[in-house]
């Protein structure tokens, strides 16, 4: 609509002009208000196109804010303004929300004037298994030892590496198992890598159908499953088939009932953290109107998992074939894979098997995209997951809607946990009774346990749904380390709850927990001995969501701070504790505010002893 017919007819042709159209004014006033405020100087803009590229005829995309923020933070160490004044003018977005998404997330400096960054950053893990592991007295002493200002030692959360412990990442490059010594001779070389070789080993993950998952302990990767060796030993030949009999006009239909019929009755249920069923979700997306998208969540942020890390980094192209699979049967054009920024050697994989995937595809493909986290846990969230892939801060949206109606892009999602996806083939090549048919006390299915803590053999072990603590410690791990007895153990990672030692006979699968405060979560089971004290790690995990909550909800927000501060008392003044636990789980939008204080009831309940309680 414009305003020319309110025009009047007799005015001249510069009045005409600067009356203009609405549409014409109101770029007028967009362009003068862009003059306020700080002008983008011809170096940083120079500068910053010489890492975005130049600027397409149609601009650049809106949602590659934080993939171009990635790409100036790695070439300067840090964000100075000046790039990005320089940045929000190049993608022609206003300066306020460049800097809003810049200050949200962890792994950006944002660096004022000319302050300088850091010549080099080493993250030192504070999550629970390094900490018992060692990770304070390497944060009290690497920087004495290192003796140099610039170079920046600082506390980071979970960085997925907890069978590792103490891990420690310098620059972008995991120092695992690390001593002072591993992490001075790191800073010294230029050559750490955190990129195994691949090769032609060829990792089938069903043999490792109740066993440890090899190559974990501190044994470096032979290396990974290529995409020639995948293909060769029939890979992708599903995903080829079920492509076909999909397009089939006739077929289509029922194969892709068939391949749902499979997901149901194998019982498999998302791995990333609610346990949905697969096949049900499946459904609901393919019944909403098309065009559908993808995301994938390799966000693996909660605190002591690791499975997908360990999956991705032996057999990254099951996970693709899964994928693959999953978009031909919901009818999917577009995969958002969203990968964490910690698993810097997990990119370089996916980067150079997805490139050779698109080389020589084993059928049609749909988009398919990587894009890199930057340190904020909430991004595992789903919908906040979809907010960060659109380029925003990671913010959970309020539900209704829900992301299988109304997600990414605004289109319906269909959000997957990676190592959901990666079953996907092995079901339905062996048939879906192949993984109901494991299991105890009653539970189906297998179950990827990231084990660490005080355990013999920490890793990844591949055990049968519904198997008890004390199980999985003497038959997967080799029972308790040296000098420690079991005291506590968490189930389901920092949200999960803390279990006493006399609970180790519940068995660990999803809806089993609940009577007990507790949920399996993402199967990331920490030990604990009896050195060890559950207020101490009920302490992290509460300092943990606090770090991590986004500030969104005001009872999560303040109430994670609030506990926090309240939990290091010596004697728990457990009545204002409980009424901010009642309204972190009744007021918060996610469920990081809702789980906060599993592990404060956890220690209320099970170990009043440790906070002043009766003994
Ligand atoms: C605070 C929070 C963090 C989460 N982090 C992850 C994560 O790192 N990886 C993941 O797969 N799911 C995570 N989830 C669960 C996702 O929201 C979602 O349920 C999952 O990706 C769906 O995939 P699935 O059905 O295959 O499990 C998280 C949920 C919450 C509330
Ligand atoms: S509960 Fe916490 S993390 Fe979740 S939306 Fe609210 S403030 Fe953000
Ligand atoms: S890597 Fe340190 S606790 Fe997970």
């Amino acid at each position: 609509m414009t305003m020319r017919s309110n025009t009047p007819s007799h005015t001249s042709s510069t009045t005409a002009v600067t009356l203009g159209s609405v549409d014409e004014m109101r770029e007028r006033i967009r362009r003068k208000s862009k003059l306020k405020g700080r002008q983008a100087d011809e170096i940083s803009i120079d500068e910053v196109r010489a890492l975005i590229g130049l600027r397409p005829d149609a601009g650049h995309r809106r949602d590659l804010l934080i993939e171009h923020l990635h790409k100036v933070n790695d070439a300067y160490r840090c964000l100075h303004d000046r790039h990005l004044v320089a940045l929000a003018k190049e993608m022609n977005i206003s300066m306020a929300e460049v800097y809003e998404v810049a200050t949200f997330y962890h792994h950006f400096d944002v660096i004022k004037g000319d302050g300088k960054a850091p010549i080099l950053t080493i993250r030192v893990c504070d999550g629970l298994s390094c900490e018992m592991a060692g990770a304070q007295d390497l944060l009290a002493r690497l920087p004495a030892l290192l003796g140099n200002p610039e170079v920046r030692v600082i506390a980071a959360p979970c960085i997925g590496r907890c069978e590792q412990a103490p891990a420690v990442v310098v620059h972008q490059y995991p120092v695992t198992f690390a001593t002072l010594e591993t992490v001075m001779s790191a800073v010294k070389s230029s050559s750490v890598q955190d990129i195994p070789g691949h090769g032609a080993v060829n990792f089938v993950a069903s043999d490792f159908a109740e066993k440890s998952l090899s190559g974990v302990d501190g044994v470096a990767l032979s290396g990974y499953t290529g995409y020639a060796t995948y293909r060769a030993h029939g890979g992708y030949a599903l995903a080829a088939t079920i492509a076909d009999a999909v397009a089939h006009a006739a077929h289509g239909e029922d194969e892709a009932e068939r391949i749902i019929k499979v997901m149901e009755d194998s019982g498999l249920r998302g791995l990333g953290g609610a346990g949905f069923s697969v096949g049900r979700k499946w459904r609901i997306v393919r019944d909403q109107p098309a065009p559908r998208v993808m995301a994938v969540n390799i966000d693996e942020g909660e605190p002591g998992t690791f499975k997908d890390r360990v999956y991705l980094e032996r057999d990254p192209h099951r996970f693709l074939e899964g994928m693959l699979v999953a978009s031909k049967v919901v009818g999917i054009d577009a995969c958002y894979i969203y990968l964490r920024d910690e698993y810097h050697g997990c990119r370089a994989i996916l980067e150079t098997e997805i490139a050779k995937l698109q080389a020589d595809p084993p059928c049609t493909l749909p988009l398919i995209e990587l894009r890199r986290g930057a340190g904020a846990y909430i991004c595992g969230e789903e919908s906040a997951m979809i907010e960060s892939i659109e380029g925003k801060r990671g913010m959970p949206r309020l539900r209704p809607p829900y992301i299988a109606e109304v997600g990414l892009f605004g289109r319906p999602t269909l959000e997957h946990n990676f190592e959901t996806l990666y079953w996907v083939r092995d079901l339905v090549e062996k048939g879906p009774q192949w993984f109901s048919s494991f299991g105890r006390n009653g539970r189906k299915g297998l179950r990827s346990f990231s084990v660490s803590g005080r355990v013999k053999h920490p890793g990844v072990k591949l055990a049968p749904a519904g198997i008890t603590v004390q199980e999985l410690i003497d038959e997967y791990c080799g029972g308790m380390a040296a000098g420690h007895a079991l005291y506590a153990y968490l189930p389901g990672g920092a949200s999960g709850g803390i279990l006493p030692a006399s609970l180790n006979n519940v068995p660990l699968d999803f809806d089993t927990l609940q009577p007990y405060g507790c949920f399996i979560g993402s199967a990331a089971v920490i030990i604990l001995g009896q050195h060890d004290r559950a207020r101490d790690a009920a302490l992290n995990m509460m300092k943990f969501f606090e770090h991590e909550s986004c500030g969104q909800c005001t009872p999560c927000r303040v109430g994670t701070a609030k506990a926090a501060r309240l939990m290091q008392a010596e004697r728990w003044d457990n009545v204002t504790l409980e009424d901010l636990n009642q309204v972190m789980v009744d007021a918060s939008i996610c469920g990081l505010g809702q789980a906060a204080p599993n592990p404060v009831r956890s220690v209320q309940k099970y170990f009043p002893h440790e906070i002043g309680g009766p003994v």
